[in-house]
């Protein structure tokens, strides 16, 4: 298993299954959200840069997202593989991904497609609830924290995401829907797209995520 790059909408799931996945697979989980998000906390030039945008629910321009994501998969960490989370987002950056790939004799081994409907999305980013110190994700309705407003895993401050508004939301779905869903296109015609259902229980999906992700040959010829 080399690089699995998780497709899906805002609210699929992907960072809630890339977490578990990362465990299964013993690899680094790296979002480029939660990059993004870690520079906003750390008040870096990229963090400020990236808020403007993400507070739209636009995408952050490709140059700058390319260079913090290629980066970040170099590091020693990243030498038995990653789950990329949220990256690539638009063809541009699926083009450089392979290209940097290509150069290191790596490659992307499978990307799954965790499919689930619009109005099941919007439901489920305005109750979901993140915490501040150890970045678990809860959602009010379907998975929610025993304690209200406190992390079960670590007590830390349970807040909701700057972006996770229902207006905010539909434009995120929105750019989805015209830069990030031709990737769909593009890994299907590598035969890298395995489709799993997000709308069965966390458990459920993962079982299917870690079926998908070992059906793939997963070396790179
Ligand atoms: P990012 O952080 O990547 O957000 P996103 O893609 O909109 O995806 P989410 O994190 O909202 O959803 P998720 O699929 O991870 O779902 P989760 O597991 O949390 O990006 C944010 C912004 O950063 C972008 O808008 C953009 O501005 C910028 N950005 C990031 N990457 C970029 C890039 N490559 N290029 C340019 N800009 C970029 O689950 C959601 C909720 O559902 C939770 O409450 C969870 O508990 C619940 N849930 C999960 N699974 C289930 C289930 N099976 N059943 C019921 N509930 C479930
Ligand atoms: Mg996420
Ligand atoms: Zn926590």
């Amino acid at each position: 298993m080399d690089f699995v790059v998780l497709l899906g909408p805002p609210g699929a799931g992907k960072g809630t299954q890339a977490k578990l996945l990362a465990q299964e697979l013993g690899i680094p989980h790296v979002s480029s959200g939660d990059l993004f998000r870690d520079n906003l906390a750390r008040k870096t030039e990229l963090g400020l840069l990236a808020k403007s945008f993400m507070d739209r629910g636009d995408l952050v321009p490709d140059d700058v997202t390319v260079r913090m994501v290629i980066d970040r998969i170099g590091h020693p960490d990243c030498e038995a593989g990653v789950i990329l989370d949220g990256f690539p987002r638009t063809l541009g950056q699926a083009v450089a991904l392979d290209d940097a790939l290509v150069a290191a004799g790596r490659c992307v081994s499978v990307a799954p497609l965790i499919q689930v409907p619009d109005d099941v999305l919007m439901d489920r980013l305005t109750a979901r609830r993140i915490c501040r110190q150890c970045g678990a994700v809860f959602n009010l309705v379907s998975n929610p924290p025993e304690v209200p407003g406190v992390c079960g895993e670590c007590q830390g401050e349970l807040y909701q995401r700057d972006d996770d508004n229902s207006e905010t939301v539909r434009n995120r779905l929105y750019t989805y829907y015209r830069d990030t869903a031709p990737l769909i296109g593009y890994y299907f015609a590598r035969k890298l797209l395995v489709e799993v259902d997000g709308q069965q229980s966390i458990d459920d999906v993962q079982t299917a995520l870690v079926a998908a992700v070992r059906s793939m040959p997963g070396d790179c010829q």
